[in-house]
């Protein structure tokens, strides 16, 4: 069996029980503890001076293969083109793209440097995963050094629409370097739309979708194939975390704290892309509107700094600290405090089980690729009497989880009245919601989402050799032989 190696930015932290930051090291982790194999990335640390040297660990079957980068690397790499450019971008903020044609050329030069670092602990029939937006370029760069392994790439966050995209000033580079891969993979069917239609639209390319539900491209003089392979959790083990977390210290405490009162739980990176400010007011507009909520629910916020040198992060941490001081100061009482805003980061048993102990799971981003809080919230639920899930249209998740209460996030009025309805709901309607969803969890797991793209991937070679013919409609939409 061929050997897997995972390529991301940032790998899993490398001790069990300590808190993952994002859905790429959760979802990613455990599926490289099953097959085994090898995870290379940035180690986290960034050096003044010197060569970065990578450090290779062994963790049962996976091998961690790690390298710090130089600062200005990480500025122009990492800070810069990944998160000032490339994030904005990809969710929707073209407002906050930030380029520098600099830190473009250093996001190309740190690619084709760590594939360089990559090359010697290559072996020939190894199948090579990379993951996320900061190594787009990562398989040209691996080509141009030789290497003729199968080559995956999956992205974590959304692929934006063509016209969104042109915001980036290099994004034909950006699409091109991606047509260098094997096979493409998409959390959703939208984001495989976009992608397909900047080919077919800006690129000239031409797409044809298979009978086996991948779609294939031709573009920039290469063939490969993309699909939409939107990632799991593993449900029971969640529901088994949360359970055994229900008598610990973390639910005990929140309890004694709120006194039998409701509780909303949010759970996420402190970032703009999550609808943190639009979340609070409707919070805010629930307590205006509905006077029962008033010192009878709790709205607790668990938001972990992250990317805080970057002034967009900066900016949201403010505006959220002064509208929770806000609506705190308007609204709380000498033995209620309405929102329980706390900035660190807990582990992810602590919060399976905190997930447990709350009646409504408020997951409302402005736009992300799936959203993996939103599968654990529900996966942590008691189902003999579990809580009811607000999920916002634009999360990924919310194309499976069609049992949760689904809003605009832009919509205060109608997020207030989701969590109104979501609080007062029956306990036979929670039920129905939490077993469909609990379904859905259970059928598409994360082992699913892995050996789904790894199946594509190792049948790349023989996909190759079957050609398709390929036409362009009138509308200029290229179509190929449907099945
Ligand atoms: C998202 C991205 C990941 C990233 C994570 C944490 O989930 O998709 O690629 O690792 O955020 O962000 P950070 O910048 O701290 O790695």
């Amino acid at each position: 069996m061929s050997r897997l190696i995972i390529v991301s930015n940032r790998v899993a932290p490398i001790s069990e029980g300590l808190p993952a930051a994002g859905g790429l090291a959760v979802g990613v982790y455990d599926a490289l503890k099953e097959t085994g194999g090898m995870w290379f990335g940035w180690s986290g640390d960034i050096l003044t001076s010197g060569q970065p040297q990578i450090k290779l660990e062994e963790h049962g079957p996976v091998t961690f293969a790690t390298i710090g980068l130089l600062r200005r690397d990480y500025d122009q790499y990492y800070r810069g083109f990944s998160n000032a450019t490339l994030w904005p971008a990809f969710h929707y903020r073209a407002d906050l793209v930030q380029y520098d044609r600099h830190d473009f050329e250093g996001y190309c030069r740190v690619n084709t440097w760590l594939a360089q670092q990559l090359v010697p602990l290559l072996r020939d029939d190894d199948v090579i995963w990379v993951h996320d937006y900061h190594l787009i370029p990562f398989a040209q760069a691996l080509r141009a050094a030789g290497v003729k392994n199968r080559i995956g790439f999956f992205l974590h966050i959304p692929f934006p629409a063509s016209q969104v995209l042109l915001a980036v000033p290099p994004h034909r580079e950006l699409v091109q370097a991606l047509c260098s891969f094997d096979l493409l993979g998409f959390q959703t069917k939208p984001d495989l739309r976009a992608f397909c239609d900047y080919i077919v639209n800006e690129a000239s390319g031409a797409v044809a979708h298979q009978p086996d539900g991948l779609t294939r491209i031709e573009a920039f003089g290469q063939t490969l194939f993309a699909g939409d392979y939107p990632i799991g959790v593993y449900p029971d083990e969640v529901a088994e975390l949360a359970k055994a977390g229900e008598r610990g210290k973390a639910v005990r405490t929140l309890k004694e704290t709120l006194h039998g009162r409701k509780v909303i739980m949010s759970v996420d990176r402190l970032d703009y892309s999550k609808g943190l400010v639009e979340r609070f007011r409707a919070f805010e507009r629930l307590l205006d509107h509905h006077s029962t909520a008033r010192n009878n629910v709790s709205f607790v916020q668990i938001a972990p700094p992250t990317r805080a040198d970057l002034h967009a992060y900066q900016d949201i941490r403010l505006r959220l600290e002064s509208e929770s001081g806000r609506i705190n100061g308007r609204f709380a009482e000498l033995d209620w405090t309405p929102i329980l805003y706390i900035h660190r980061q807990y582990e992810r048993a602590v919060l399976a089980a905190l997930f447990r102990a709350s009646h409504v799971g408020y997951v409302t981003p402005l736009r992300d690729g799936m959203n993996l809080v939103a599968k654990e919230y529900v996966s942590a639920q008691d189902p003999e009497n579990p809580g009811v899930l607000v999920l916002s249209r634009f999360a990924g998740a919310a194309q499976e989880l069609t049992g949760a209460l689904i809003v605009n996030p832009l919509d205060i009025d109608g997020m207030a009245d989701a969590l109104a309805t979501a609080l007062a709901m029956p306990l036979a309607e929670r039920e129905a919601r939490y077993r469909d969803m609990m379904g859905q969890l259970r059928e598409n797991n994360v082992s699913v989402w892995r050996d789904r793209f790894m199946r594509d991937l190792t049948q790349m070679v023989a996909r190759r050799g079957v050609a398709l013919p390929f036409a362009k409609t009138a509308h200029g939409e290229a179509q190929g032989q449907q099945g």
